[in-house]
């Protein structure tokens, strides 16, 4: 009998254990996720700080270190939850999107468990895995909801109508917002990961500079962005006052920057949650983590009858704990993978057939 024969005679368990693993990009991530919503244990060892020196993150440095960290994260994850391979049901691992190199060593990492511990191989998307975040962060949430989605790769306003099922209402045309965000931090000589470098910068400034507020009232996409107008913006600013020698107030650029790049977000999200009568608004990816979006999303929905989900900040950067939530509602659906799993760089997300 094959590896994948047996697996597909497993019967499926009511309250699985389910370990995720992410190695999109630059976080090697291991959980252990008990039934959809409960971490049992986890670990996250991130390459950031050798990304730093380089201003962004170096795909192959990304892939040599998830290499070196996956084994101590999953060691670490099963002695913390005092539990053994063989505890777990299924292997989730984030197939895509991301980084190839990054993504195939947690791949052939999880194919290596699944096959010698004849457990279910779950493939699942990197982005689903953020959405998933939210059923973390709140246990009795379910879909319908509303999320923004906002990552490094990814913007938009995605309608979740069940587990399985979500439409993109809106997406950025061009850049991401979180990418905006790394782009303008280091205009503005900030380290990588931009994002937690520009909220920390914007608290000492005003929002006194004036920049697009892109697409406010775009006729062709009512939930669509585009953040390269903004981040151009921001570029020619600093590149016409340094031209001038003028001082820049670098805390004034970051806060109003952040100011144009959130606002639109919650915006829009509030209005696609009215527009088709959806009462929850969920945040997903790594620019949720933003104090400033956090803030403003509590206050838009004062007084709305609109419920908020926004996973700790921890929850909204890359985790395995996501990887875990999404992990077992694809286990549920026994959409399991063979030892030929490969990663994909790009994935859609808005089906789960992938
Ligand atoms: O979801 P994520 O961890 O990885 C991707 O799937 O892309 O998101 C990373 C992005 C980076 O662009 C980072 O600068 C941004 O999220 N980010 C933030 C904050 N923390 C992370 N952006 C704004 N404010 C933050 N506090
Ligand atoms: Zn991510």
């Amino acid at each position: 009998m094959t590896y994948f024969e047996k697996i597909n005679e497993i019967q499926i368990k009511e309250n699985p254990i389910i370990m995720g693993i992410e190695t999109s990009c630059d976080e090697t991530a291991v959980a252990i996720v008990k039934n959809g919503r409960e971490i049992l244990a986890e670990k996250i060892i991130s390459s950031a700080p050798e990304h730093a020196k380089f201003g962004g993150v170096v795909p192959e440095i990304a892939s040599r270190m998830h290499t070196t960290a996956i084994l101590s994260a999953t060691k670490e994850a099963l002695e913390s939850a005092n539990l053994t391979l063989n505890d777990i049901d299924a292997f989730a691992v984030t197939k895509g999107a991301g980084l190839l190199g990054a993504l195939l060593v947690g791949v052939s990492f999880a194919k290596a468990l699944a096959f010698s511990c004849n457990k279910p191989l779950v493939p699942v998307s990197h982005i689903r895995g953020h959405i998933a975040a939210s059923y973390i962060a709140d246990k009795e949430l379910k879909p319908p909801f509303i999320t923004i989605l906002a990552s490094g790769g990814h913007t938009a306003i995605v309608a979740v109508k069940d587990y399985y099922n979500m439409t993109v209402l809106g997406s950025t045309l061009d850049d991401a917002v979180g990418e905006a965000f790394d782009k303008v931090a280091r205009v503005l000589g900030l380290s990588y990961p931009g994002g937690p470098n520009i909220e920390r910068l914007a608290k000492e400034g005003k929002n006194t500079i004036k920049l697009p507020k892109m697409l406010k009232n775009y006729e062709g996409g009512e939930f669509d962005f585009s953040y390269s107008g903004l981040k151009t913006a921001v570029i020619n600013y600093v590149h016409n006052e340094t031209e001038r020698g003028k001082e820049i107030n670098k805390a004034d650029v970051a806060n109003s920057f952040q100011c144009s790049a959130i606002d639109v977000l919650v915006e829009k999200a509030l209005s696609a949650s009215k527009k088709f009568g959806y009462n929850t608004i969920c945040v997903s990816g790594g620019v949720g983590a933003n104090g400033y979006l956090r803030e403003k999303l509590a206050s838009a929905v004062k007084g709305e009858n609109i419920k908020l989900v926004i996973p700790e900040k921890k929850y909204c950067t890359d985790n395995g704990a996501m990887i875990g939530a999404e992990g077992y509602l694809q286990y549920k659906k026994r959409n399991f993978a063979d030892l030929d799993l490969n990663a994909r760089a790009v994935v859609p997300f808005e089906t789960d057939k992938f």
